[in-house]
């Protein structure tokens, strides 16, 4: 049974059975309709939302100005990652995304483990978003003086949060002491995050052409607005003398631009991270792009950059315009700095809170299209329920998985909170980008082929190791506070709490960095794979725990159906 579990499909089988499906109403049923304009937008559309306007708020007020680097790290990241999703897009042109990859890599077990973590990303990263969105269209709804009870615009967890004392939120705490009860129960819900689910729902079911139209409508907006807060931002900060900000008194009244440390800045990882999560929704497109072996990574890849200058300037507007520490607690970072107590413009506000609605839509509306893509090739493998890949006779899209996604997504809305939805995501995401570029130097190195993307091949043998010796005694200087007079940084305060999972991050990296140098490993892969699981070290043991008693479920329900149904258990 043990050899069974890393049982592995060929690539070749993968191009097969995808193709199989063709005409049946099953499996490639779809439309191959994108463009890598599309897919670009289509990336920045599941990128830029609820991690710019909502969870940045947070990033700010934890690390200050220092966030950028946080937000280099991560792109950078992401970058590798990106690299390593187009070399499998490439050899893979399937919808399915990671777990695909997986199954053809690491083999059935390990792609399961994948497809359930994509959950996390693609199904409870919507949940926060859809939370995300209901804060801003009823604070918009406000300005319209149009007003939503609070029993009905928060969540049920929250308000009794509030209730406990756990938590100081005077609205929260209202809609428990309003709430109407039935049956004993409190009914509190986030009624316009509810809504907002069905209707993606339906817009998803209804197809992918009209919903593209939708959505590159929605990212030129967006895109524009937050450019918008960019330029207004930068010329106020200068125009007012607010440079300061940029450099604000640390614990021991020196001017820092990481006021408490890179500890601070580490600690808000899962909501910088957050705001990365997408690009990788390009890739489940594969089987609705014109030609997806050159246009998957380059959209992947573009939209990428472009949202990667896009945040360090935001964050860079955002420490600017007003002090870091006034962020605690601000869930509209954006329209927030132009309050009247910071840069003061009332139609900016308006503009934003516009903006934020319509930036928070199309992510979910990509991500509502991932979710069913993955289950779809899940299901043509036999690892879950045949009805998964049926395709609508007339819409042409997954129909019964669509409707399973907007369940999986409104349920816990009812009884979820937007904290433990964040980090669950996160660390689940990351757990999908190491596999990814682990896979990428499991299998052979690809052959170039003229029309489509090949990979850099940087050789890792002694760039590798160079740099893993380098960052090992970059990160003893640091923490012997070499360079802290320069920074105004306490490196040395961050390291007083030790930390299992660094310990455990540089030892994966020594042992890497040998294996890669006896194996003459591929760098690019490399490097994705070791920055994904630094950014790993910045979860908390509460994220850990949720995460592996997740995984503990998937196993089970893996073992009871997945191992038995597997077209390839008759092998
Ligand atoms: N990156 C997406 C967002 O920020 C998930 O909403």
């Amino acid at each position: 049974m043990f050899k069974s579990l890393f049982r592995r499909k060929t690539i070749d089988r993968i191009l097969i059975d995808a193709k199989k499906g063709e005409g049946d109403g099953h499996a490639s049923g779809l439309k191959r309709v994108l463009s890598v304009r599309d897919l670009t937008f289509f990336g920045i559309a599941a990128i830029i939302g609820a991690g710019s306007f909502s969870s940045l708020g947070d990033a700010v007020f934890r690390g200050g100005p220092g966030i950028v680097i946080l937000f280099i790290i991560c792109g950078i990241a992401c970058a590798f990652t990106a690299f390593c999703y187009s070399d499998f897009a490439t050899r893979i042109p399937v919808a399915g995304s990671a777990y695909t990859y997986a199954y053809a890599s690491f083999g059935e077990i390990l792609a399961w483990i994948i497809g359930w973590a994509l959950l996390m990303e693609y199904s409870i990263g919507n949940i926060y978003v859809a939370f995300s969105w209901s804060d801003y269209f009823t604070s918009f709804l406000g300005k319209l003086n149009i007003y939503i009870p609070d029993f009905l615009s928060c969540s049920y967890r929250e308000a009794h949060q509030a209730f406990l004392g756990n938590v100081n939120n005077a609205e929260w705490l209202n809609a428990w002491n309003i709430a109407p009860t039935l049956s004993g129960l409190k009914i509190i819900f986030d009624l316009p995050a509810v809504v907002i689910n069905i209707l993606i729902t339906i817009l998803v079911y209804v197809g992918v052409k009209e919903s593209r139209n939708f959505s590159n409508v929605m990212v030129v907006l967006k895109l524009a607005i937050v450019l918008l807060v960019i330029l207004v931002g930068t010329y106020l900060i200068f125009s007012n003398g607010l440079t300061n900000n940029w450099q604000p008194e640390n614990a021991v009244g020196l001017a820092s631009f990481m006021p408490n440390g890179f500890g601070g800045v580490m600690f808000a990882v899962s909501g910088v991270f957050f705001a990365y999560i997408g690009f990788d929704a390009v890739s489940v497109l594969a089987e609705e792009s014109k030609n997806p072996q050159r246009d998957l990574p380059r959209g992947m890849i573009y939209s990428l950059v472009i949202c990667t200058v896009v945040y360090i300037l935001l964050s860079m507007v955002l420490t600017g315009a007003a002090h870091y520490s006034k962020f605690e607690g601000i869930g509209d970072p954006l329209a927030f700095i132009f309050e009247k107590e910071n840069l003061n413009i009332g139609w900016m506000q308006f503009l934003v809170s516009i903006c934020a609605v319509v930036a928070m839509t199309s992510v979910m509306l990509v991500f509502q299209m991932g979710q069913p893509r993955i289950w779809m090739s899940m299901s043509r493998d036999g690892l879950l329920p045949p009805a998964f890949q049926k395709i609508h006779h007339k819409f042409k899209t997954p129909s019964f998985a669509t409707v399973v996604t907007g369940l999986l997504v409104g349920l816990p809305l009812l009884f979820t909170d937007r904290k433990f939805v964040l980090d669950f995501t996160s660390i689940g995401t990351l757990f999908a980008f190491v596999l990814v570029c682990g896979g990428v130097l499991l299998i052979p190195p690809k052959k170039k082929v003229a029309g489509q993307f090949n990979m850099p091949q940087i050789s890792g043998k002694y760039l590798f190791p160079l740099i893993v010796i380098a960052s090992i005694i970059t990160a003893q200087l640091l923490a012997n506070n070499y360079f802290s007079d320069l920074l105004n940084i306490d490196f040395a305060a961050d390291d007083a709490t030790f930390k299992l999972s660094t310990l455990i991050f540089w030892i994966v990296t020594f042992l890497l960095a040998i294996i890669a140098f006896i194996k003459n490993l591929l760098f690019i892969p490399l490097m994705g794979l070791t920055t994904c699981l630094y950014l790993l070290t910045g979860m908390s043991a509460n994220n850990w725990k949720w995460f592996f008693i997740w995984f503990g479920i998937g196993f089970t329900v893996y073992i009871f159906y997945g191992f038995r149904k597997s077209k390839l258990s008759d092998e």
